[in-house]
């Protein structure tokens, strides 16, 4: 069976206000890009004739431009899930101008195939190569596509993108498990197992066009390493060599996941450039450039991912030495990627970005001041609540050292204090193991506030009513409060907060 030609004008044409499309794709990497960015048109000429029109979607990850950002510009957007990394889109969110669901990844195609998220109508999905028995090839992320392609009950749409090359044929792992009661162990049992097929089977009868495209993918490319984040990453490495010395971690040391974002690549290239850190193996979701680099030093022997979240000459470098990778790179569904059997199963050591931690060990990944999305949440609870060892980093500081990190409650918490084994900031490591409340509270202010808020917080436990966790509900969001008006953290009175 050959597949119809369509344009990508032709394909946004098919698709109706108040239906629900699923993306290929996890992080810009191997998203769907050309229909979206004709859906924004269409959209737009809908609004401009008085008619509604707004879809769902449903993603693996964050998108690019071409979804997220030209889609909330146009307000063509009911409903969003999961996480999201665009300026545009954060925008409109946090305006309140639509439905943002801040889903688990690792739960996505899990919530769409259980039914809690609605139909999918359409699945988009980009792809390097098409056989006509409807094997496809996925480009560069393993994503919900398997899910999405099956459950789509209009249609499937192939964006066909000669950006990516076919040599990366291989390079995938294609998996979706049963649904309960009939799951089975999945079985991983090393990094580089594989368990499924390179290719993903859909229904031929359900495509309805093939859009050729040739479009680079979207990925950001990040700010470059600091001393700050170098200091953490240093921090992060000292650390885990003792954890080797002392016989918790083996001696040939554990898998790796490690975040998203500047300071998660940059702890990366610092793990990497320690001499005593021995070869390294990752188990992610995302892998960006630091892991490309490392690979190629053959300082990272192998790696797991969900996606290559790399800038575009990275990409090409990755296809152009395919031979290299192969035996060494495996691309999975985000709900094998971020599994929480298979986590376990390996033992990892996950490594996340926090925007702010509180006394106690709770972590805030998503949200400013209680109220404003940053990023979501991402894969980091799936990796955090399931690692062998679950690390939290941040700068000490943000924006110039008007706003502390670490502040007496998290105004939004994503990873409780259950969840949070290890806190390092560039001023050193509190280690949370074994530790009650209040030890963790001192070990925090102590090892990772910044010298200039410390006596602050060492302020605040005196004032907090003691209890199994100590605090003082009226003071608890004061830092916030005085920074939301006075543009800075550094609050000069608890007694006014003290009712
Ligand atoms: N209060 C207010 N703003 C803060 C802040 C705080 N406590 N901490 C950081 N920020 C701001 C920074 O100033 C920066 O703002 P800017 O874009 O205006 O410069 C922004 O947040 C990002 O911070 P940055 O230091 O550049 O961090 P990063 O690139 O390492 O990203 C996260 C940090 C938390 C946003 C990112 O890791 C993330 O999205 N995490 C959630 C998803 C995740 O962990 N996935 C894991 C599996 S891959």
């Amino acid at each position: 069976m050959s597949f119809t030609r369509i344009t990508a004008a032709e394909a946004a044409a098919l698709i109706k206000h108040g239906d629900n499309i699923g993306l290929s794709g996890f992080t810009p990497a191997g998203t769907a890009k050309a229909v979206t960015a004709e859906l924004a048109k269409k959209a737009h000429a809908e609004h401009e004739a008085g008619r509604e029109f707004q879809v769902g979607i449903f993603t693996g990850a964050s998108t690019g431009q071409s979804c997220d950002g030209v889609m909330a510009n146009e307000h063509a957007i009911r409903y969003r899930a999961p996480y999201t990394t665009n300026p545009d889109f954060r925008k409109h969110v946090n305006a309140g101008e639509f439905a943002y669901n801040d889903i688990h990844l690792g739960m996505m195609a899990q919530d769409l195939r259980y039914g809690f998220l609605g139909d999918v109508d359409w699945a988009i999905i980009e792809v390097c190569a098409i056989e006509d028995d409807g094997k496809v090839y996925l480009t560069a992320a393993g994503g919900i596509s398997p899910t999405i392609a099956r459950l789509a009950k209009k249609g499937i749409i192939l964006e066909l993108n000669a950006f990516h090359s076919p040599k990366s044929i291989g390079i995938h792992d294609v998996y979706e498990p049963l649904d309960p009661p009939c799951r089975k162990p999945i079985p991983i049992e090393k990094v580089t197992d594989r368990i499924g097929t390179p290719y993903l089977q859909i229904d031929p009868k359900k495509v309805v066009g093939v859009v050729e495209c040739n479009l680079p993918d979207e990925a950001r490319s990040f700010k470059g390493e600091d001393p700050v984040t170098d200091k953490i990453g240093e921090n992060v490495a000292h650390f885990l060599m003792g954890e080797v010395k002392r016989g918790i971690i083996p001696p040939e040391f554990l898998p790796f996941q490690s975040g998203v974002g500047t300071t998660a690549n940059a702890i990366l290239y610092a793990l990497g450039s320690n001499p005593e850190v021995p070869q390294m193996q990752i188990y992610t979701e995302v892998l960006q450039n630091a892991v490309v680099d490392l690979m190629f030093e053959e300082k990272v022997k192998c790696a797991s991912t969900c996606s290559l979240t790399v800038t575009n000459d990275k990409l090409l470098s990755i296809y152009d030495n395919i031979d290299f990778f192969k035996d060494k790179l495996v691309l999975r569904q985000s709900e094998i990627s971020n599994n929480a059997e298979v986590i376990r199963r390996l033992g990892l050591i996950a490594i996340n970005t926090a925007i702010e931690v509180d006394l106690y060990g709770h972590a805030n990944s998503t949200q400013i001041c209680g109220t404003k999305m940053m990023n979501g949440i991402g894969g980091s609870g799936d990796f955090e609540r399931n690692a062998f060892l679950s690390i939290f980093t941040c700068p000490s500081v943000a924006k110039g050292g008007m706003i502390s990190s670490i502040v007496p409650f998290c105004s939004h918490i994503d990873h409780t204090e259950h969840d949070v084994n290890v806190i390092v900031t560039e001023q050193g490591v509190a280690d949370l193991r074994g530790k009650s409340p209040i030890e963790r509270a001192h070990a925090i202010i102590e090892n990772c506030a910044h010298p200039d808020y410390r006596e602050l917080l060492r302020d605040y436990l005196k004032i907090a009513e003691v209890g199994q966790t100590h605090h003082k509900l009226s003071a608890a969001f004061a830092m916030h409060d005085t920074f939301l008006r006075e543009g800075d953290m550094h609050l000069t009175n608890w007694a006014e907060y003290v009712k």
